[in-house]
């Protein structure tokens, strides 16, 4: 059984102020939300604080992006020992925030999911095809590109760390979210190319939905058997929405 993830993308929101408010208003309406993880990748500049915001609960902390190089002249990057310094247990990286406007393939992404897992962290892979791309009946071969380059430096023996998360570029931050069904269609492709990659392994690696993620939409996408969490843009900005989205099988 496969444990639900449930994560933040704050993307280039939220002070050091802002983050370390919403901690302290999002903390104890998670308290109880037990049978899930619950992540946060806030900006750079806010891991410090909101990690120390959030000491003592169970929310863990998540970067939005990583360079693969352990130091060195690469002015502007952070490498993944900076991360683990600050307590991250995850990052984000190939989003395709990252892919489009700043160019990123998945070569990058492969590199950056080994040097994170070298340093005990765990890779949120992205991958999601365009609207072109979907129009042209090309999803599948566009996810199945994206995996094979993405995860080629992963060992099987570390595979079960790993997360995907499978986010349609035309659902990202629009309100248009996949049916259920149509995600689903897509996860059981995705789960089918873990398992062809990593034998039983690939049963393991938890398949996270991201666009347009909202506290009335999650529960019906969680339900679909290939759906193990969400990647949550807008929707996690508000305490109380993320709170509702994390406890999104409360009754
Ligand atoms: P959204 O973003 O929930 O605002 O659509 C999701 C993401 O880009 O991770």
């Amino acid at each position: 059984m496969r444990r639900p993830i449930l994560a933040a993308n704050w993307k280039m929101h939220k002070t050091v102020a802002e983050s370390v408010a919403f901690a302290k208003d999002f903390a104890p309406r998670v308290a109880g939300a037990r049978d899930v993880d619950v992540v946060i990748a806030p900006p750079f500049t806010a891991l410090a604080a909101l990690g120390g915001a959030l000491a003592g609960s169970a929310v863990a902390l998540a970067a939005q992006n990583v360079y693969f190089e352990e130091q060195g002249a690469f002015t502007g990057e952070i490498a993944p020992g900076m991360l683990r310094e600050l307590g991250c247990g995850y990052a984000i990286i190939g989003h395709s925030e990252r892919r489009t406007v700043f160019g990123e393939s998945s070569e990058l992404v492969a590199r950056k999911a080994e040097a994170l897992l070298g340093h005990g962290i765990r890779p949120i892979v992205c991958v999601g095809e365009s609207l072109a791309e979907r129009e042209a009946g090309r999803t599948l071969d566009v996810i199945r590109r994206q995996l094979a380059e993405s995860l080629a430096r992963i060992p099987a023996g570390r595979a079960a760390e790993v997360v995907v998360a499978y986010e349609p570029i035309w659902a990202i931050g629009t309100g248009r979210t996949a049916t259920p069904a149509m995600a689903q269609e897509v996860h059981a492709q995705v789960r089918a190319e873990l398992r062809a990659r990593f034998a039983e392994a690939g049963d393991a690696i938890r398949i996270q939905y991201g666009g347009s993620v909202k506290p009335d939409n999650v529960r019906e996408l969680m339900a679909q058997p290939d759906i193990d969490g969400a990647l949550v843009g807008g929707a996690s900005l508000d305490p109380d929405g993320f709170a509702r989205i994390v406890r999104f099988d409360a009754r």
